[in-house]
């Protein structure tokens, strides 16, 4: 198969800055994409529907006029989270979803959740209305080992949580495990799991073998290869537990290629490419349309997007650039590690 058409795709987990940030990395993404749940982990965190609103506005400043998109807002819980101001900013349409970060778990999430007791009302009003919860799941316990963080998450925090709140709607974001793999599988409707592109690539000897490469260095961080393995095989199955969110993360170099370099990845521009590459060697091409298009409407009880993408297969690579350019720097472009021959066309 050469040639593939798929309803345009949507990314359900994104990081879009702010300032001039935003303005240099939101065109890798509305160029392909039509819709995006946008992550709140600005400094100072989207915290109120009054945050929410302004930093849409200036979203949708920044979309290319040729471009259509349409950023789906969120809001990051915290222990002071306004459950009226919650529920409000949902039913009225301006926020899908609110994003639990454990504090200290990922870059910007000092102001995340430390007890999980804390924000049981909150989210006992989120599952009265229906309002997904998006879950970074990792401990941040000092004992924990680093690669162990999402397994001893879905044990000790999320299960628990679910028996109490069974009636809440909660994606597991990025799942990097094979047990997140499971658990996922063993929930309800109320329960999905976006899985990265990056993740689907990359395993920890990409990370570390032949000396360390700080351009793979995400949150969660990327695992052993019986792990990568589990995951392709979740996002191939066309299951609609599973689907694509990208996670693409920018940083500037500065900030990334350094002696203690912040986490996430920016795979916006090249995502699609990935994803077809790695679904055509899984002989999977035909359940590409699932992962990117049609499980994440679904779940979020949305309709798929009318427009169609085709992935064209091309005899020579695709050019993609190193880096992409902002007025803080030069943001690193994800790497796969092969060359990539499809092509997106509209
Ligand atoms: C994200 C970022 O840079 O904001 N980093 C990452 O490694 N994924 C935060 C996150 O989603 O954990
Ligand atoms: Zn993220």
């Amino acid at each position: 198969m050469s040639r593939l058409t798929i309803r345009q795709p949507d990314d359900w987990h994104l990081h879009l800055r702010d300032g001039s940030m935003l303005r240099s990395v939101l065109p890798s993404t509305s160029e392909t994409f039509a819709r995006a749940i946008v992550m709140p982990n600005l400094v100072p965190p989207v915290v109120t529907a009054k945050d929410a609103a302004a930093y849409k506005d200036r979203i949708l400043a920044a979309i290319p006029e040729e471009h259509g998109f349409t950023p789906l807002m969120t809001l990051y819980l915290t222990e002071d989270t306004d459950a009226d101001d919650l529920a409000h900013a949902y039913t009225s349409g301006l926020v899908t979803a609110v994003k639990l970060y454990p504090a200290g778990a990922t870059t910007n999430s000092n102001s995340g959740v430390r007890n999980i007791e804390n924000v049981i009302p909150v989210l006992e009003r989120m599952a009265e209305i229906g309002m997904p919860l998006l879950v970074h799941g990792e401990v941040t316990t000092h004992e924990v080992d680093i690669f162990d963080r999402e397994a001893v998450f879905i044990d000790t925090i999320l299960d628990p949580l679910r028996r109490r709140i069974p009636s809440l709607r909660v994606v597991m974001e990025h799942i990097t495990t094979k047990q997140g793999v499971d658990y996922a599988k063993s929930g309800d409707d109320n329960l999905a799991a976006t899985i990265t592109t990056h993740h689907l690539i990359l395993n920890r000897n990409h990370l570390l073998v032949g000396g360390i490469r700080p351009d793979y260095y995400c949150l969660p961080i990327v695992k052993s290869e019986d792990h990568r393995l589990a995951l392709r095989e979740a996002a191939t199955s066309g299951s609609p537990k599973f689907f694509l969110g990208t996670d693409s993360a920018p940083h500037t170099e500065a900030n990334k290629i350094c002696a203690c370099g912040c986490a996430g990845i920016f795979t916006a521009i090249n995502t699609m490419s990935c994803l077809a590459h790695v679904f055509a060697e899984e002989g999977a091409l035909d359940k590409l349309e699932a992962f990117t298009s049609l499980n994440g409407p679904a779940f979020y009880g949305m309709a798929p997007n009318e427009n169609t993408i085709d992935l064209v297969k091309s005899d020579d690579p695709i050019k993609f650039p190193r880096q992409i350019w902002s007025e803080d720097g030069p943001v690193t472009v994800f790497d796969p590690g092969f060359e990539l021959f499809w092509k997106v066309e509209k």
